[in-house]
């Protein structure tokens, strides 16, 4: 199988654009603002809150990062003139992470400003290991101005059990997942079950320490530990959520809603739709499979 996905995932760049739309459809509400918001206000419909994601990342240039910014503050009023129920989630790569963390730091506090004018909350998305030290800084250094800012913990790296203690300590808003970028095993956990573990006590520690926590997974079995977790801690269903892509686990997130949890889906949008679902295919070639099936025209 492992194979085969590769082969898939090779051959993607030949694969004709408008398959890859179709393709993509699924996971992405489109290229413009309006499709996204009328994504949000479709699953606002659903019992379901959202939180929009401008694509790109990884800009190869600073001058690229402007255009992501002013994208986000156009997000942010379109969604508070909607009155949908959405907030946005930034990666800081896209505004220059890599390139000067400085001018990423004063980029982001652009799009902490506009939402700040609104009210509206941030969540900094976590990227690859490189940038996991830094990406923790520019978050605890935006809440010193905000709260409505958040972070998110990967379970598959080694160090999140340190990180999930300092953020308890701290009353973070933490999103945890399993974790999508390719690691070393020195510094991420190899093993699916290693990795369930600790995402269960990632979230365990969190909602342990009252900080209300996303907890972001298409994964039964950690739905099930997390649903261990706030009835053993009695919790109500206002100090947490769960959280999943556009596109996945439909009937999970359907019984989740329906027995009265809060659910966020995750909008990405933007012109670079192609490059992103490339790139998650390339980190990720197990995803091959959910390709193949949107080929054969499967749910
Ligand atoms: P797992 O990978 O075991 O998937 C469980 C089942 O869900 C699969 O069997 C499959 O059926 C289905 N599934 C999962 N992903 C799918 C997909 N993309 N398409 C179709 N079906 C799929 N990662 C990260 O490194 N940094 C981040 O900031 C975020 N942010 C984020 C936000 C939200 C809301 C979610 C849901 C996920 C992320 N992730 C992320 C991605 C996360 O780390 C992880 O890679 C995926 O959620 C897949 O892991 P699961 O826990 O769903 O388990």
């Amino acid at each position: 199988m492992k194979v085969l996905n590769r082969l898939i995932v090779a051959a993607m760049p030949l694969v004709p654009r408008p398959i890859v739309r179709r393709i993509a459809h699924r996971y992405v509400a489109g290229e413009t603002l309006a499709q996204a918001l009328e994504t949000v206000r479709l699953l606002n419909a659903q019992g379901c809150r959202a939180t929009l994601d401008v694509l790109g990342e990884d800009v190869s240039a600073i001058g690229e990062t402007d255009r992501t910014v002013v994208e986000y503050l156009r997000a942010l009023d379109g969604i508070a003139a909607s009155g949908l129920d959405s907030n946005v989630s930034v990666k800081l790569t896209a505004l220059g992470l890599k390139l000067d963390a400085n001018h990423c730091r004063r980029e982001f506090a652009r799009i902490v400003e506009g939402a700040r004018r609104l009210g509206t909350f941030v969540r900094i998305d976590m990227e690859d290991s490189s940038v996991t030290s830094e990406t923790i800084r520019i978050y605890r250094e935006a809440r010193e101005s905000y709260e409505k800012v958040g972070l998110v913990l990967q379970a598959y790296l080694r160090r999140t059990a340190e990180d999930a203690r300092e953020a308890a300590a701290q009353g973070a808003n933490v999103r945890v997942c399993k974790g999508i970028y390719v690691e070393p095993p020195e510094i991420a956990f190899p093993g699916a079950e290693e990795i369930r573990a600790s995402f269960a006590s990632t979230v365990d520690v969190l909602l342990g320490a009252g900080c209300y926590v996303g907890i972001a997974t298409h994964d039964p079995a950690v739905v099930r530990a997390a649903l261990a977790t706030i009835a053993r801690l009695r919790l109500p269903p206002e100090a947490y959520e769960f959280q999943m892509l556009l596109g996945v686990a439909g009937d999970l997130r359907r019984q989740l809603v329906s027995a009265g949890h809060r659910l966020r889906v995750y909008v990405p949008y933007g012109e670079a739709w192609e490059a992103y679902s490339l790139r998650r295919l390339k980190e990720n070639p197990a995803m091959a499979g959910h390709v193949l099936k949107g080929l054969l025209g499967g749910k």
